[in-house]
């Protein structure tokens, strides 16, 4: 499979020479989700971000900000994380031969995400601090060191997750009348409609976020943010005014979800629909069920990562193991009761 990069070359900041820094990313199925479009009375699709090399959406941005800092010359990248942009970086890090170091809040990462930092090779800064003063420190750093700064507040990030938007486009036939998306640092939403705008659609434009850490909701920065999807556990999202011009201008619309809205979704995609993705991603669907999506006929929902990244909570909100004898006897008991 080829990259993003390679693939919409032409409608992306890089000219045919540079360097291209790929791990096969984007190319993620969007799939029909029919139970969900029964409940909710409108035709729903998912798209599948989870299915990325790193199991997360950050690798369409990260193949971008990282070809891009190698064409700088750069020796270094850095990132605040909340996760998936750590391992992202990481891993497009190790790819180009760069040194990384990411900065997560001690304790409030998803444990997959963790083994993906560490296991290719990234130095792994625990803050005790959250994800918005991990960003603050780490743009202080990058201003004032030769290091490559691959949060969305770096354009190229912006560029490359727009591509998402493209592929929607072109596996639903242009025909789009809403996208369902978290919103958390509020870099994908804005990239999305990037894309959508570049294309001359106008879906409208969607953003839920977590009742304890929605600031764009409540129209003021949240200090203390508090979420179950630790993806997207931020207070002063560095995309505010895209994001609100997203939704503004595509007549969307930004809501909370509550944790166990979230949960509740995470849960029923799982097993009605058999996709797997990360609790931040699932208030997407949360969102639609608790808030719909007007007298949208069709609706996309955009899952930003894979259920494995976070093991944890899915065994706390799973059924129990049955554990067995091993005998035939046991075996019927426990296989046909
Ligand atoms: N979903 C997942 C799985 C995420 O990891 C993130 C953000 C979002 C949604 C929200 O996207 O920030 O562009 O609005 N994760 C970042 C990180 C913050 O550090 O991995 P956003």
């Amino acid at each position: 499979m080829t990259g993003l990069i390679e693939r919409y070359r032409e409608r992306l900041p890089f000219a045919p020479e540079d360097p291209v820094v790929s791990l096969g990313e984007g190319s993620t199925p969007v799939v029909l989700a029919p139970a969900l479009s029964e409940r909710v009375g409108a035709e729903v699709w998912c798209k599948l971000e989870g299915l990325n090399p790193t199991g997360s959406f950050k690798d369409r941005g990260m193949t971008c900000a990282v070809s891009a800092a190698v064409r700088e010359g750069a020796q270094a990248i850095v990132c605040a994380s909340t996760g998936n942009t750590a391992a992202s970086a990481a891993a497009y890090a190790a790819r180009a031969g760069l040194r990384c170091v990411v900065i997560v809040p001690e304790g409030k990462i998803a444990t997959g995400k963790l083994a993906q930092a560490l296991m290719h090779g990234a130095r792994v800064i625990a803050l005790r601090g959250n994800f918005d003063v991990a960003l603050k420190l780490v743009r202080e750093l990058a201003s004032t060191h030769p290091i490559a700064l691959v949060n969305s507040v770096n354009e190229f990030r912006i560029e490359g997750q727009k591509t998402g938007a493209f592929e929607l486009a072109e596996a639903l036939d242009s025909e789009l009348d809403a996208l369902c998306i978290p919103v958390g640092n509020a870099g994908n939403i804005t990239a999305y409609w990037r894309g959508f705008e570049e294309l001359g659609l106008r879906p409208r434009m969607l953003g839920f976020q977590a009742a304890g850490a929605a600031p764009l909701v409540h129209g003021t920065p949240v200090e203390h943010p508090e979420t179950v999807a630790s993806a997207i556990r931020i207070g002063n999202p560095a995309r505010w005014e895209d994001a609100m011009n997203a939704m503004t201008a595509s007549g969307g619309a930004v809501r909370a979800v509550s944790d166990q809205q979230i949960l509740s979704a995470y849960r029923l995609l799982a097993s009605t629909e058999g996709i797997f993705c990360e609790p931040a991603s699932a208030a997407s669907v949360a969102g639609l069920i608790a808030h719909g999506a007007g007298d949208a006929r069709r609706v996309a929902c955009v899952l930003t990562g894979h259920g494995l990244k976070d093991p944890g909570t899915a065994l706390g909100e799973a059924g129990a193991v049955l554990s067995c004898d091993p005998d035939l006897a046991s075996i019927e008991r426990a296989v046909l009761e």
